[in-house]
């Protein structure tokens, strides 16, 4: 009994207040950067497909554009698709990892 309530009042302190962590981002980074460019990799994708620019973007909106894909709320099927597999926790981490990109940003070794 006494496992079950520290599990659950765990898990409440944690859906109240999802904190994002750049630096745990970097594990996730690679579903992203084949598309979305921070500067340097501008040269990637955009002739193909229209990406838009998410580096230096605010934490809260990257954040809460991801949970609009993953509801539905925004349509881009391949937006959709990646959002679907990430955590609240996730989007918080990207959207700051994002927010944290500058132009002079080093390039991310995972790309
Ligand atoms: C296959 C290419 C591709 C990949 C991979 C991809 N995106 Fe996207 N993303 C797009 C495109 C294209 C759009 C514009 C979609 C639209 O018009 O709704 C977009 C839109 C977005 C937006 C909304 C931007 C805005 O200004 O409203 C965010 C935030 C975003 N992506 C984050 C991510 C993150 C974080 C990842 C990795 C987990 C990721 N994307 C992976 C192609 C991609």
């Amino acid at each position: 009994m006494l496992a079950t309530g520290l599990v659950l009042t765990g898990f409440t302190a944690q859906a109240d207040e999802v904190k994002g962590n750049a630096a745990a981002a970097n594990a996730k980074v690679w579903l992203c950067v084949g598309c979305h460019s921070i500067p340097e990799y501008r040269a990637d994708y955009p002739l193909v497909y229209k990406v838009p620019m998410i580096g230096g973007q605010n934490a809260a909106y990257i954040a809460s554009a991801l949970a609009a894909y993953k509801k539905g709320e925004r349509k881009h099927p391949t937006m959709r698709a990646i959002a679907g597999s990430l955590s609240d926790q996730d989007m918080a981490d990207l959207g700051e990892y994002y927010a944290a990109q500058t132009a002079s940003s080093p390039k991310n070794p995972l790309k």
